[in-house]
């Protein structure tokens, strides 16, 4: 593996994540965003104008590289699958949301380059099961090292260095140093078309997420999973990954404590 290039400060092992103020403290109903700290240069960045692209009129090769580094940053869902006749496989996919929690419900999908469908969306399509696992920093290049173009009979997990750990419920294992995994089941599969076409370019799933495996030193005591001790890292575009950087809070509004106000707002001219 390549090493990155020298002139690149060394990666900082400490975390980066912190809570700061947001960029408006002062922002009220109505107010544009001009007293957003950061405002000047993004309102001298909107008079060069917008490039409008259609895609009707673009190849996939150039409409790729657009969306994964526009739609940024994306969880990466580190999922792993077993063939009919049970040979494991492990593969990272950004193309990853969670949908609902009511069912608690993850999508991903996969796109079939070259009519050559993913082994994974294979697997999980013949045996409906699989684990997510979420990918934090300590184990990223273990993680990458599977996005390898392996033929499927060959076991990713073993040039990975990661270790199988059996998941409860679905025969597929789960990552045993992710510290939050989901045994999910195959709640819905759909193959995509480009529209007015019936080639399948990608399968998109639904994922029923049966168990939930959380490691203790990333759960608060309030049952929720502490960021800074999680360490994810998602995908940005071309070959760039991310990780926590600064957050801020703002707070969900109530329209019943709000309504006298934004209604008096609807009047002004
Ligand atoms: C971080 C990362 C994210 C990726 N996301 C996707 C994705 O969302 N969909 C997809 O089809 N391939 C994605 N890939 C490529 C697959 O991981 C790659 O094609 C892999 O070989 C698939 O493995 P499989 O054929 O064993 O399932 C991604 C690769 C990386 C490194």
């Amino acid at each position: 593996m390549k090493a990155s290039p020298k002139k690149r400060p060394s990666f900082e092992p400490e975390s980066t994540f912190r809570l700061t103020e947001p960029p408006n403290t002062n922002w009220r109903y109505g107010d544009s965003y001009m007293g957003s700290l950061g405002a000047e240069d993004w309102a001298k960045d909107e008079e060069q104008g917008w490039k409008t692209f259609d895609t009707s009129q673009m190849t996939p090769r150039e409409i790729y590289p657009l969306m994964i580094s526009g739609i940024i940053p994306r969880p990466i869902a580190f999922v792993s699958s077993l063939s009919p006749a049970g040979v494991p496989n492990l593969a990272p996919f950004s193309y990853f949301s969670m949908v609902s929690h009511h069912p608690p419900l993850v999508s991903i999908s996969f796109l079939h380059p070259r009519h050559k469908e993913k082994d994974t969306s294979e697997n999980i399509r013949a045996t409906k099961a699989f684990t997510v696992n979420i990918i934090s920093e300590p184990f990223v290049a273990n993680a990458n090292f599977t996005s390898i173009d392996a033929p499927a009979d060959v076991d990713e997990w073993i040039g990975s260095g990661l270790t199988k750990e059996p998941s409860t419920i679905v025969k597929s294992p789960r990552v045993k140093e992710s510290a939050f995994s989901m045994e999910c089941e195959l709640y819905h599969l759909h193959d995509l078309c480009p529209p007015g076409s019936s080639e399948v370019t990608g399968t998109l799933i639904l994922g029923h997420i049966r168990m939930l495996h959380v490691r203790k030193a990333v759960l608060s005591e309030k049952g929720i999973v502490k960021a800074n001790n999680l360490r994810p890292v998602s995908r940005l575009g071309g070959k760039m990954y991310g990780r926590l950087g600064d957050a801020f809070e703002l707070p969900r509004l109530s329209w019943e404590k709000e309504k006298d106000v934004v209604n008096e707002l609807q009047k002004k001219p």
